[in-house]
């Protein structure tokens, strides 16, 4: 079975071919066109200047993804496409690209939730089976911070979230004040990785809600502490390297503290045989390196899935893993298949 997926949720354009034989899973092709040259100049992502830009790439990178993956428009035999969540205008690029392939070779399209696919990825490469679960699933990414229970595959239940921040847009945020660069979370994982040992400075930042025995993340007020940080240095600290890295270092651990804790709090709780992780922030080293070894210790029957990094951030195979997995969903009912930006899983 060929299955088409097609992401355009966010600032990415992706297009995956999935091959599945019985239970191997192919990769015939994975393609992701970055938009960062176009909001890097603004430092965040425009709706309206993201869903043109879908528009143009999309065709594009179909025709590069099927011909990559050496197949014929006409062998696919489902579409899976990102319904949500996501910016409204982009998600309407990539439903009615897949409504009208579809149409065109009589096949059902598979909705998908985003969120979903972020775990489900991890399942490409482990097959899921019921050693694993139940399993706590860590999504975190540059709109989301959600931890959920997943009982088995479409059986989710949301145990905590973010109240304010993802923690990808407090690297975001915090990038951009620091002027480090655009995307910020991987800016911020360049510069916390440079020696400042001689330095005399100190930076030091709260890790919110740690404390609190819900599973509820706040990563806003990270942000602001890092910006009264910056307010009280002189002009020279500010702009200074070193200042940079240790902010970068600081802000990266402080994330990293609060999403291990509440992650492995919640897996003793509800008896997790697993904790999946999913979204971009996972393509973090020092996040990986450290969840690795704290689930190691404190967890030592539980197992750590986590995506390779390539496939953590927005990729088209993620959603093509997703829509496999949710099949029986399938419809060619296309007037049912609409954008739902704030859908939850
Ligand atoms: O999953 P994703 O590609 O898109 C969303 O669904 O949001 O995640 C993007 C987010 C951005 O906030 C980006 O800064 C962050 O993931 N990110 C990282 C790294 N790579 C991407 N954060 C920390 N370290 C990284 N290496
Ligand atoms: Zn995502």
């Amino acid at each position: 079975m060929i299955v088409l997926g097609i992401d355009t949720s966010c600032d990415d354009t992706c297009v995956a071919v999935l091959e599945v034989r019985g239970s191997r899973f192919d990769v015939r092709s994975n393609i992701v066109s970055s938009q960062i040259k176009v909001h890097k100049k603004y430092g965040g992502i425009f709706p309206t200047l993201a869903k043109r830009e879908h528009k143009k790439n999309l065709p594009i990178v179909f025709k590069n993804a099927i011909r990559e993956a050496k197949i014929k428009e006409n062998q696919i035999d489902l579409v899976s496409v990102t319904i949500g969540p996501g910016l409204e205008p982009c998600l309407w690029v990539g439903i009615n690209f897949a409504k009208d392939l579809a149409k065109k070779s009589n096949i059902p399209i598979v909705p998908v939730n985003h969120i979903e696919a972020h775990i489900l990825i991890n399942f490409f490469l482990i097959p899921p089976s019921n050693f694993l679960l139940p399993s706590i699933c860590l999504v975190v990414s540059g709109g989301h911070t959600q931890l959920i229970l997943m009982e088995k595959i479409g059986n989710y239940k949301l145990i905590g979230e973010t109240r304010d921040d993802a923690a990808g847009e407090c690297f975001d945020k915090v990038a951009r004040l620091l002027e480090l660069g655009y995307p910020g979370g991987p800016a911020i994982e360049r510069f916390s990785k440079l020696d400042v040992r001689s330095s005399k400075l100190e930076v030091k930042l709260p890790r919110p809600m740690i404390k609190q025995k819900n599973y509820d993340f706040s990563f806003a007020g990270l942000k602001t502490a890092v910006l009264y940080d910056f307010l009280k240095r002189p002009e020279k600290i500010r702009k200074s390297k070193e200042y940079k890295i240790l902010v970068a270092k600081e802000v990266q651990q402080a994330v990293i503290d609060v999403l291990i804790l509440k992650t492995i709090r919640a897996a003793k709780e509800f008896g997790a045989r697993s904790i999946i992780l999913g979204g971009g922030v996972v393509a973090n080293e020092e996040l990986r390196k450290q969840f690795i070894e704290n689930s190691k210790h404190q967890i030592p029957n539980s197992k750590l899935l986590m995506p390779p990094k390539e496939l953590c951030t927005d990729n088209g195979l993620m959603i093509a893993v997703c829509g496999y997995f949710n099949r029986e969903k399938a419809t060619k009912d296309f007037d049912k298949i609409v954008a739902e930006p704030n859908l939850r899983i």
